[in-house]
């Protein structure tokens, strides 16, 4: 089984994904927790080009986006279709779906030809469940504003457009599960930690046992 994790960020997809993966992996499945961008050595280096806006300031959305697309093509290949070959679960924060989300409804690349790209990259391999955190853009912010120590009572301009940006991330994972609502697991994020991950763990012993039928 092959789960992924989106949401916008400061969702909190990391700390449910740790702990399901713990859950899962003392009842006993052979389970795998990875991430995205990164999840490889190769894929922790375009991580660190992606992510390094400091030295990186003139990166170009096309560009971006085919390291996004080079990172997965490498965890798909080395990590996930090994594991799923195995009979495993694999666990995964952030996948194919953030860069429709981002790259597509964020930075307005065109989704037609992000979805070619996406194929390409994951050789069509799709989720059976991705878990969707949905968090107001404006509690999200919030929460990253706290992680960073910002000073929460100042509103600076750069808050504005992180805001602006992630209201069409949001809604572009509205959108995405309007199109596919089975493969979706929609959870409220707002809530407490533990209850979250009570829910989440509920409805995929459902979804398993479904599958086992
Ligand atoms: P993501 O991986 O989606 O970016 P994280 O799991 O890293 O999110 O969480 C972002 C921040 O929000 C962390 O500081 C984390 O401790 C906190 N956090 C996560 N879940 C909750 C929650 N349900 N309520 C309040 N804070 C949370
Ligand atoms: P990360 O530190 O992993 O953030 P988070 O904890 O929110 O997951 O940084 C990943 C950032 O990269 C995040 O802002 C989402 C973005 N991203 C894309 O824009 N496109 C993608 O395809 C992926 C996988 C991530």
């Amino acid at each position: 089984m092959f789960i992924t994790f989106e949401g916008i960020d400061g969702s909190g997809k990391s700390t449910q994904a740790k702990l399901l993966y713990a859950y899962l992996r003392e009842a006993g499945y052979d389970v795998l927790l990875t991430r995205e961008p990164g999840g490889t050595p190769i894929g922790d280096q375009i991580r660190a080009v992606l992510l390094d806006n400091m030295a990186n300031t003139t990166m170009h959305p096309s560009t971006e986006l085919l390291l996004f697309c080079a990172s997965r093509a490498q965890l798909v290949n080395e990590v996930i279709q090994p594991h799923l070959a195995r009979g495993g679960v694999v666990l995964c924060d952030r996948y194919a779906d953030s860069t429709l989300a981002y790259q597509g409804y964020g930075h307005g690349l065109n989704l037609k030809t992000l979805r070619q790209l996406l194929t390409f990259a994951t050789g069509g391999l799709k989720p059976d469940v991705t878990v969707y955190l949905d968090l107001d853009p404006v509690e999200g912010l919030a929460r990253r504003r706290k992680a960073r120590l910002f000073n929460s009572e100042e509103w600076n301009r750069l808050d504005d457009m992180e805001l602006a940006f992630h209201r069409r991330v949001y809604a572009g994972y509205e959108a995405l599960i309007a199109e596919a609502p089975r493969r979706w697991l929609r959870l409220p994020a707002a809530g407490d930690i533990a209850h979250i991950q009570d829910t989440l763990r509920g409805t995929l012993a459902k979804k398993f046992k479904a599958r086992k039928r």
